[in-house]
């Protein structure tokens, strides 16, 4: 288990699942964080990496830096998506090894399962179907990571275990209307409706397609209990037959139409919604199996409205003036 004065670092601070990371750690104690600005340590640069891993010899890593973004920035900038992924994850990783961190925690995506995966979605269903077009580049870097992160157990002993959240969504978000993902820009669309005294917003698809979504808050706490697992419980994480993959859901889905109207009565817009059926729904439902975490004891404990809430407050501060 982790000690209060462990050296941790924190890979991608500043994002949401990075910054959620950090409070969770700072909350919990851990006052020997190792934190590093894109700016000032680009993980894509392999002399600088290792010069940082040689210098500081942290003793436990969580990987939250990625290149990440909507479906907008997926299709627009497909060989960023890859190569940004692909380096960060072969230099933190191979640099984590060097340097002998005891445990790593690699942060992917729910999109690293198959369009069609049966639902709810289980780790062994990784590599099982062709996946979804839009966001490919992205999930075939992750699924590399989650390579790299078992080839690394198997021949050099090492325990990097990777996790894979479903939607997250909390303070620190992206509102960017061009880089963000579904709820983020349900909440400024419908901020700015309100705001600008319109009488409706526009959803797209048919409101019925059902979606999974966990407050940030939540996915930090389920990776610190991963990374601080005992022995044994962490150790049978690890074995020859299966990838170290395990799923970090909310565990219950929601449908577009329940999550717009959450928002908009969190948001205070009392126009109508509109759901434009010209536009694609995508896949009718996706939802992890978070059976495996649950049964090593953590399950999420943010109700939805009240994250959309604290989401909301966070919004209106850093974006709405
Ligand atoms: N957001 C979600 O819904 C969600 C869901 C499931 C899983 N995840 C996973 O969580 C991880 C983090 O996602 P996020 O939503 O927190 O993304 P984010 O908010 O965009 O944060 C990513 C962080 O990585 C940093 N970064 C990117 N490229 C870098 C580089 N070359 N060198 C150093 N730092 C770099 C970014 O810094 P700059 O901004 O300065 O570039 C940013 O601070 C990803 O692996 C993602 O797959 C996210």
């Amino acid at each position: 288990m982790m000690d209060r004065g462990a050296s941790i670092y924190v890979a991608g601070h500043r994002g949401l699942a990075g910054s959620a990371i950090v409070k969770q750690l700072q909350k919990q104690g851990y006052r020997n964080l190792l934190l590093r600005t894109h700016a000032e340590l680009d993980l894509i640069d392999q002399a600088a990496v290792r010069a940082f891993f040689e210098r500081e010899q942290p003793e436990y890593v969580f990987l939250a830096a990625a290149k990440v973004g909507g479906i907008v920035a997926n299709s627009t900038y497909p060989a960023q998506f890859i190569y940004d992924n692909l380096a960060i994850e072969a230099n933190v990783l191979h640099e984590s090894w060097r340097a002998g961190v005891k445990r790593l925690l690699f942060l992917g995506s729910s999109c690293i399962y198959p369009r069609d995966c049966p639902q709810p979605m289980k780790e062994e269903y990784l590599l099982t179907g062709p996946l979804e077009a839009t966001n490919r580049p992205y999930a075939i870097a992750k699924i590399a990571g989650i390579e790299i992160c078992w080839s690394y157990n198997r021949q050099y002993g090492t325990r990097f275990v990777a996790a894979m959240p479903t939607n997250l969504y909390g303070p620190g978000d992206s509102y960017d209307l061009n880089n963000s993902h579904v709820l983020p820009a349900l909440i400024r669309k419908t901020h700015e409706a309100k705001t600008a005294g319109l009488a409706q917003v526009t959803v797209w698809g048919t409101g019925a397609p059902m979606r999974e979504f966990l407050y940030s808050e939540d996915m930090a706490e389920a990776c610190v209990y991963l990374l601080n697992l005992p022995d044994v419980e962490f150790g049978a994480l690890f074995n020859d037959s299966a990838p170290p993959l395990i799923n970090i859901g909310f565990g219950e889905d929601l449908s577009v139409a329940e999550l717009a109207r959450t928002v908009a009565r969190i948001v205070g817009f009392s126009g109508e919604l509109c759901f434009d059926r010209s536009k694609p729904d995508g896949t009718p439902k996706k939802l992890l199996d978070s059976g495996r975490i649950q049964s090593l004891g953590w399950r999420a404990r943010t109700r939805f409205d009240e994250g959309i809430a604290a989401a909301y407050k966070d919004f209106l501060n850093r974006y709405a003036s």
